[in-house]
């Protein structure tokens, strides 16, 4: 099938580089943002959101930071450790970018659903916090907890699938916890997809899981 995408002219205006991929069908309005994962771009994760929703619009922003050459959402100490000014500073900067798409590309902000994966994993649930308005519902692959938040959003009406793996070297179960129960507390409707003998990596199995709920999701 022919895509129509769009990538290159606006890129510079909307302050990231990006690809935005039109809906193959006119009423579905789900559009998907993809956020990648540490060293990816925004091509990566293209696949994975084609396999979850096969007709919903993509824009997929390639992350501002770089860490040794490698794309990023925000900038990070350490392994784990966040520059959390910055994390707040770019999640801002992240939301703002999706608000310009969706007028430049005419998508509704109603129907954006984040797919993040690890270090976009954790830029997504940042901002169901800072500017929650932005999404309507995510999958979080590998999410650790992104920061306390002082004042929890509320989150009712958010549908939030955490995808985690019970032998991540990078996301310790009682993050994954947390972050469970701070969306929770918030009101989310939160899938919790624990991944046996899983690490840090993707499989099959949760990337089906993930599909089988975003077809759950109720419909416009
Ligand atoms: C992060 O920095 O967001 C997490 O450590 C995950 C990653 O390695 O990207």
């Amino acid at each position: 099938m022919a895509e129509n995408t769009s990538k290159g002219p606006l890129s510079g205006d909307l302050g990231f580089i990006h690809q935005f991929i039109r809906a193959s069908t006119r009423p579905d309005q789900v559009t998907l943002l993809l956020l990648h994962g540490t060293g990816g771009n925004e091509q990566d994760l293209i696949p994975l959101g084609r396999e979850l929703y096969p007709r919903a619009a993509i824009i997929s922003p390639r992350g501002k930071v770089l860490e040794s050459g490698m794309p990023r959402f925000f900038r990070r100490l350490a392994e784990g450790v966040f520059d959390i000014e910055d994390l707040k500073f770019r999640t801002h900067e992240l939301a703002d970018f999706v608000e310009k798409a969706s007028k430049v590309y005419s998508f509704s902000l109603r129907y954006v659903i984040s797919i993040g994966y690890s270090n976009g994993a954790n830029i997504a649930s940042s901002m169901l916090f800072l500017r929650p308005e932005v999404t309507f519902s995510a999958v979080l692959f590998r999410a650790m907890v992104p920061f306390i938040p002082e004042k929890v959003p509320s989150l009712t009406g958010k549908n939030i699938f955490i995808g985690a793996g019970e032998y991540d070297p990078i996301v310790p179960p009682e993050q994954t916890k947390t972050l469970f129960r701070l969306f929770k507390d918030a009101g989310a409707n939160v899938t919790l997809n624990w991944q046996k003998n899983s690490g840090h990596e993707l499989g099959y199995n949760e990337i089906s899981a993930a599909k089988d709920w975003l077809s759950d999701l109720p419909k416009k």
